[in-house]
């Protein structure tokens, strides 16, 4: 097995990755996500897995043995980064879990239920802004229009996107959950620090945290940055400066998250105060009633100082994730009776293809591999091969316990 995995790895590793920082630019529909793509459908097919592609590129390899149908147990993750990201966020989910089924093959298993290998495309919603996009479409939550409708920074939208990598249609099919997916286990690194404090190389999802991302649009008016007189000026970077340092107070003040990593300013000019700065708001809260307030709190706070400073606001919700609680027995029955003891069942504030498979019904579960930085959505971000072996054997057990 180790041998399968390390290999994997190795195959992945400078797919996508800049010299410069050491960061993956996988971005989705691009070379080096197009390139992670093909290398998956190689995978598959070389292990004889029956591949299936929807219109948007969401991909499912199935293995079922001769006489073994209906709906089964998916594995898998996401293989697209944010920008400048780590390598485990997404492949090791994927690459796991090609491996858990070479494992549950050497161990001679025969499924009773099909076991399919995914890959959801645009998890990170990083180059069309909307998360979870691939799994929100397979779970019919988005409308195909409004998707294709969404465009990236270069004013693409994504209906040109599928069509430039050969995919698209007019209209979109949602899959058939209920007839084709039992239950779904995604294997992904862990996006914090929890099991390096528990001591534990592997653990099980309770729940993930609401989160949102919310456009800023903060409008001035554009002037000279030496002739205008501070008294006449109407500055959008004044208002967003204190609308991040109001977002950070609000959040340390409720024990919640808000981010501001994502800034535009017009014309961005060195001599010229800005007629515009829009800027995203990344908030995370452990309830939906405090997502809301969070984000009601912040844009109050903004909306008051671009009145003083004679400028105009707009907010936009431009992605929104519910709170997920995943199915409890289903995360008690993985973590329970391992060698060296049940794993913890702990919460994310990442969100996750998982979360959105679960709040459409279908029972989830997420194993966690440890990552001894704690740091994730950064080059720093890392697995020991050590702890993704364990989280391999791990998933191979509970691919075992779920297909039997
Ligand atoms: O942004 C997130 O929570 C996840 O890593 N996509
Ligand atoms: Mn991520
Ligand atoms: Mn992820």
């Amino acid at each position: 097995m180790t041998d399968d995995f390390e290999r994997m790895w190795t195959d992945l590793t400078p797919v996508g990755r800049s010299a410069a920082s050491g960061g993956y630019f996988r971005q989705p529909y691009r070379g080096a996500e197009r390139e992670l793509r093909s290398w998956f459908l190689e995978q598959a097919t070389a292990r004889g897995l029956r591949v299936e592609s929807d219109p948007a590129g969401n991909v499912v390899a199935w293995w079922a043995p001769p006489g073994v149908s209906g709906p089964g147990v998916l594995t898998g993750s996401h293989l697209d980064s944010v920008l400048d990201g780590g390598a485990y966020d997404g492949p090791l989910g994927v690459v796991s879990a090609l491996a858990a089924v070479d494992v549950l093959r050497s161990r001679g298993f025969v499924p009773a239920r099909p076991i399919g290998v995914s890959v959801f495309v645009e998890e990170e919603g990083s180059r069309f802004g909307l998360a979870c996009l691939g799994s929100r479409l397979a779970a019919g939550v988005v409308p195909w229009r409004d998707a294709l409708a969404l465009t990236d920074r270069d004013g693409i939208s994504f209906e040109d996107a599928l069509s430039s990598a050969g995919l698209g249609a007019e209209t979109y099919e949602p899959w058939d959950l209920a007839a084709t997916v039992d239950c779904f286990v995604e294997l992904h690194v862990e996006q914090g620090r929890d099991l390096v404090d528990r001591g534990a190389a592997v653990g099980v999802a309770s729940e993930i945290w609401p989160h949102g991302r919310y456009r800023f649009d903060f409008t001035g008016a554009a002037n000279h940055a030496g002739s205008t007189r501070m008294e006449d000026r109407h500055d959008p970077m004044l208002t967003y400066a204190m609308t991040a340092l109001a977002a950070n107070k609000q959040a340390r003040l409720a024990g919640q998250r808000a981010t501001f990593g994502r800034v535009e300013v017009a014309p961005n000019g060195t001599n010229a105060i800005p007629s515009r700065v829009t800027a995203w708001l990344d908030a995370r809260c452990s309830t939906d009633a405090g997502l809301a307030s969070l984000v009601e709190a912040i844009g109050g706070q903004a909306t008051d100082r671009a009145g003083r400073d004679g400028t105009s606001l707009r907010v936009t919700a431009e992605s929104v994730s519910a709170s997920v609680a995943f199915d409890a027995s289903m995360a008690a029955r993985l973590a329970a009776d391992h060698e060296g003891g049940d794993w913890p069942v702990i919460p994310t504030q990442a969100g996750h293809d998982a979360g959105i498979l679960s709040a459409a019904g279908v029972p989830t579960a997420m194993l966690f591999v440890r990552n001894p930085t704690g740091v994730s959505h950064s080059p720093e971000e890392h697995a020991s091969m050590p702890d993704c072996l364990v989280g391999v054997s791990a998933l191979a057990d509970t691919l075992e316990r779920l297909a039997r």
